[in-house]
């Protein structure tokens, strides 16, 4: 198993750049199979996720291009079927949007359930409800596939019972040919679901109200080709902010939208750190020890679930205590066990966490749990005394583009070790 080696203590220091945001870019790839034409996607993150949903799209028929590290053309002119295959949807959460891409161009998709992480039960009911609004037909699930079939798609207003970034980004999929008016309200308002919407347009979609909690959408009778950049990573950002605080350092992080980090610049700065915002860059310096805070996760424009674990690890360092109550999911804390092997204190009640801060954390083996878990632990091991050896990585690589590389050029003493390093060395 490959891992990561840190030796912590060492402040981050330099400019760090920001790549294309994962969460934009697995929903883009699958709506480019509505296009019936040739697109092309700039400012891709080359990481595993994207690997995934390139393969994919190719087991479908896509001509699939990598023009260079982070632009790909794919030609979904030549799809020859809608099913996609267990082995490949397994690998990510997103595998899913493969439904209301082909749903919406086809009026077919089998698609396997899901995998990605685990934070408890992650339910798709909000999605099969509006593909049923919008007069798709969803047999029962046979073979842990579902198969969605529509003669014809016809707009239709779908409720979200709660706020969901997945159904919503499936429901404008499915939508977009489909004939009249689809009204999603109770919308996710991400950003990642704005970039959609804005690629979705570029192809020729009609789509307004993006970033609001009402989405109109008015079924067109055909898309086009197009040139789209994805925009840059909202979690990405925030994680190497974090990275500053907790080893005091001084980092400029670039590249990026201030505006999408506003909820993760008003905590850091509550806990001391100064923040500077420039148009495409944040500067963020921490000299001082950091102060408590309490932290609640909402959908955007509260602060991200995805980031509740690296600011969980910056928690445990600050003086006081702090409560952390995590409004998404039923089970995203399964970090603190990894956590408290560092030494830090943290008791866990159903969603909430209590962080006694004044933790001085030392470096112990420990494990990834998933994508945003693997980062605390990154973060953790970078303020640590010691050396650390995480375990997992595949988790972090899924949603990180060169971390270790990013990570060293801050001044990070950190490795990645193959499992085959790891035997020559054992031996
Ligand atoms: C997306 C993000 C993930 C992030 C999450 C919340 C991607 C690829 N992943 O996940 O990183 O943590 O948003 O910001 O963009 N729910 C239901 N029924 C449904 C759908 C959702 O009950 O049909 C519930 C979920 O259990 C959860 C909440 O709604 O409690 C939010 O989930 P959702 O926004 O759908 O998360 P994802 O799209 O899976």
């Amino acid at each position: 198993m490959d891992k990561y080696i840190i030796r912590g203590e060492n402040r981050l220091h330099g400019t760090v750049d920001i790549s294309g945001a994962k969460n934009a870019v697995v929903a883009i790839l699958p709506a480019t199979v509505l296009a019936g034409d040739v697109c092309r996607i700039e400012n891709i993150p080359n990481i595993a996720d994207v690997n995934t949903a390139l393969e994919i799209l190719a087991e479908l028929g896509c001509g699939v291009r990598r023009i260079d590290r982070h632009t790909v053309e794919i030609d979904s002119t030549t799809i020859v079927t809608q099913t996609v295959s267990h082995d490949l949807a397994k690998k990510m959460r997103a595998s899913y949007y493969f439904i209301g891409a082909l749903l919406g161009r086809f009026g077919r998709a089998r698609v396997p359930m899901p995998g990605g992480c685990y934070f408890g039960v992650r339910p798709i009911d909000q999605h099969l409800k509006g593909f049923a609004c919008l007069g798709a037909t969803v047999s029962p699930m046979k073979d842990g596939m579902i198969d969605a079939h529509a003669d014809k798609m016809v707009g239709s207003s779908v409720y979200l019972d709660m706020v969901s970034v997945g159904a919503t980004v499936n429901i404008m999929l499915a939508a977009v040919y489909a004939e009249g008016l689809t009204v999603i309200e109770n919308a996710a308002k991400e950003p990642h679901i704005v970039d959609l919407a804005n690629f979705l347009n570029s192809m020729g979609a009609d789509i307004r109200g993006a970033g609001t909690d009402v989405i109109k959408i008015r079924g067109v009778s055909r898309l086009y080709g197009t040139t789209y950049s994805i925009i840059p990573d909202q979690i990405e950002a925030g994680t190497y902010m974090a990275a500053a605080v907790a080893t005091h350092g001084d980092v400029t992080v670039r590249n990026v939208i201030p505006k999408h980090l506003e909820s993760i610049t008003a905590k850091l700065q509550e806990m001391g750190a100064t923040i500077e915002e420039f148009d495409e860059e944040i500067r963020v310096s921490c000299p001082d020890k950091t102060r408590h805070c309490n932290v609640k996760t909402m959908p955007h424009p509260g602060f991200p679930t995805d980031m509740q674990p690296q600011i969980a690890v910056l928690l445990t360092m600050a003086e006081g205590t702090s409560i952390i109550n995590e409004g998404v999911w039923e089970n995203r804390f399964r970090y603190v066990d990894e956590l408290r092997r560092m030494g830090a204190e943290i008791q866990v009640d159903g969603k909430l966490a209590v962080v006694q801060g004044d933790s001085q954390l030392t470096g112990a083996p420990v494990k990834a749990m998933d994508l945003r878990a693997g980062a605390a632990m990154v973060l953790a091991a970078l303020a640590a005394k010691g050396v650390t050896e995480i375990e997992e990585i595949q988790f972090i690589e899924r949603g990180y583009e060169d971390l270790v590389e990013k990570l060293r050029g801050l001044g990070a003493d950190i490795r990645r070790v193959t499992e085959e390093e790891l035997v020559i060395k054992q031996a």
